[in-house]
């Protein structure tokens, strides 16, 4: 199991490169990918106003989580594997730690604009549907929005 810690904002480039990288694992195109990277980049702005979580592997960084906002809903915002790192049980590590965060935050409930590809990642962790939401990127484009309920004690 990858080591969790919290980033240092001189990561915040390899960051956001890890972002586009993985979010490339669904196969879009260049140009849809270039459109994404404006949401996609971390700045320190994002150390200010949310927290942040990384897994590691020795120095090597092969995921990165975000949660945001406060009060009685938060969001998890990022969730990105290293596309070579997937499938080894590390989203499901950074989800459970953005509940936990969220959790400590005080929030009941965490939302989820989901990639649609990772929508049943999601629902795998324990998210049911909640709607959806226009993409802030893409005019036209939804995304599926999950919620979580942290009133209801560990995802599974
Ligand atoms: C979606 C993502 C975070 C999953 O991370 P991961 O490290 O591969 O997931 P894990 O290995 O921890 O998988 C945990 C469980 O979810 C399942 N799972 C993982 N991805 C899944 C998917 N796309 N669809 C359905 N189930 C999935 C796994 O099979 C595993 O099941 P188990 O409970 O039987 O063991 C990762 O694929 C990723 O970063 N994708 C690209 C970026 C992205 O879209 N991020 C989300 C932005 S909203």
């Amino acid at each position: 199991m990858s080591v969790l810690r919290s980033p240092q904002p001189d990561q915040a480039a390899a960051l956001s490169d890890l972002c586009v990288r993985s979010k490339a694992v669904w196969g879009y195109d260049a140009a849809f990918l270039e459109a994404c990277r404006a949401a996609l980049t971390l700045t320190a702005d994002d150390w200010m106003d949310s927290e942040l979580q990384v897994a590691m592997e020795g120095e090597r960084i092969l995921g990165l989580a975000q949660v945001r906002g406060s009060g009685q809903v938060v969001e998890l915002d990022k969730l990105f594997i290293e596309p070579e790192a997937r499938a080894a049980g590390i989203g499901r590590q950074l989800f459970d730690w953005c509940v936990a965060a969220a959790r400590k935050r005080g929030a009941i409930v965490m939302t989820i604009d989901a990639d649609p590809g990772a929508a049943d990642f999601y629902r795998r962790m324990g998210a049911v549907d909640d709607g959806v939401v226009a993409s802030s990127v893409i005019p036209g484009r939804f995304l599926p929005r999950l919620k979580v309920d942290l009133g209801s004690g560990p995802t599974a």
